[in-house]
């Protein structure tokens, strides 16, 4: 109790420091969303704060959709603001889109249910939900005056240059030992503070499940690179990879679309 006591400024003040140094991360030439002192109000706002609520705390605001702890700002940093960390003003403009996962064009909407199914490790929201609606008018509000059907710099994830060797996960152990265990545990599951996380699993039965974007080495490298750790981003590429690749190795909730047997066998 003494010694929580004692840590809670040191912790504070560490927290104070990252947040200070991630509002400067990112691209410098980025596209600038609204502040969100600038939310709309009306029906149109109401909607656009719900949908910044659910983003923000997933588990809690559409728990009946979500299988794991993570929110969607887990990995859209800043409240899906964050260049360089998947924004939601880079995607909304850029769908309806071909997907070659789904063998077809989807509309934004069908992309969010894929992160529900996937990062959530949970279950897609039906397309008229309200969950649906609130997200859709947050990242429609997110997206003012940029561009439709236009790729923006800092859209999407960086993917980290070829280094000429094979990422290494022994390697990667040790730079998880040193750059990340601090905030996401030694065991990886993420650490809560007053029962809510604050730094989320990286993998185990609450983190995302094998078939998110995430679990695959070149995407989770690419966020890694560009945000981790974080507020301090300073991997080299091969640090990105290697951390990346010790990461995969990790259990996690199996991929829903392969059924209990893969399940099973991964294990
Ligand atoms: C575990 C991390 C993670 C979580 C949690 C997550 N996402 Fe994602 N999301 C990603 C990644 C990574 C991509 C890019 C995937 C890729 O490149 O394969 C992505 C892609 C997207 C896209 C498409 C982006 C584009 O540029 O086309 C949208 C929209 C999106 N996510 C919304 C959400 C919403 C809404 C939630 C919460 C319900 C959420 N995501 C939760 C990691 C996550
Ligand atoms: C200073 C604390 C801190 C350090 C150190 C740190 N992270 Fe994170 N990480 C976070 C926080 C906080 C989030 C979620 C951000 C949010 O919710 O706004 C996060 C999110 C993530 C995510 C996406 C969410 C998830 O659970 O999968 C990944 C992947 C990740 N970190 C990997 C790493 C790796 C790899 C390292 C080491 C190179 C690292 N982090 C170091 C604080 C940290």
């Amino acid at each position: 109790m003494r010694a929580g006591q004692r840590m809670r400024p040191f912790i504070g003040a560490a927290l104070a420091w990252a947040c200070a140094a991630a509002a400067h991360a990112g691209s410098p030439h980025a596209f600038r969303p609204p502040p969100f002192s600038s939310m709309p109000g009306g029906q149109y706002g109401a909607l656009v704060r719900e949908g910044y609520r659910i983003f923000e705390q997933t588990p809690r605001y559409a728990g009946e959709y979500t299988g794991d702890a993570l929110s969607c700002e887990s990995c859209h940093l800043d409240g899906g603001r964050r260049s360089d960390a998947v924004p939601l003003w880079a995607a909304f403009g850029m769908y309806p889109r071909y997907q070659t996962r789904a063998g077809q064009v989807i509309s934004f909407q069908q992309r969010l249910q894929q992160c529900f199914q996937f990062s959530e490790n949970g279950y897609p929201p039906p397309l008229d939900s309200q969950v649906m609606r609130a997200l859709t008018a947050y990242s429609h509000w997110l997206a003012s005056g940029a561009p439709i059907g236009v790729e923006l710099p800092g859209g999407g994830l960086k993917p980290v240059p070829k280094t000429g060797h094979d990422p290494d996960p022994v390697a990667g152990r040790r730079v998880y030992a040193n750059r990340c265990a601090v905030c996401h545990g030694s065991d990886g599951h993420g650490k809560k503070v007053d029962g809510q996380y604050r730094y989320p699993p990286l993998w185990g039965s609450a983190s995302f499940n094998r078939g998110a974007g995430m679990a695959k080495l070149p995407v989770a490298a690419a966020f890694i690179k560009a945000n981790m750790s974080y507020g301090h981003a300073d991997l080299t590429d091969q640090q990105a990879d290697d951390v990346a690749a010790w990461m995969e190795l990790q259990d996690r909730p199996a991929d829903p679309r392969k059924g209990v047997l893969a399940w099973l066998l991964e294990r």
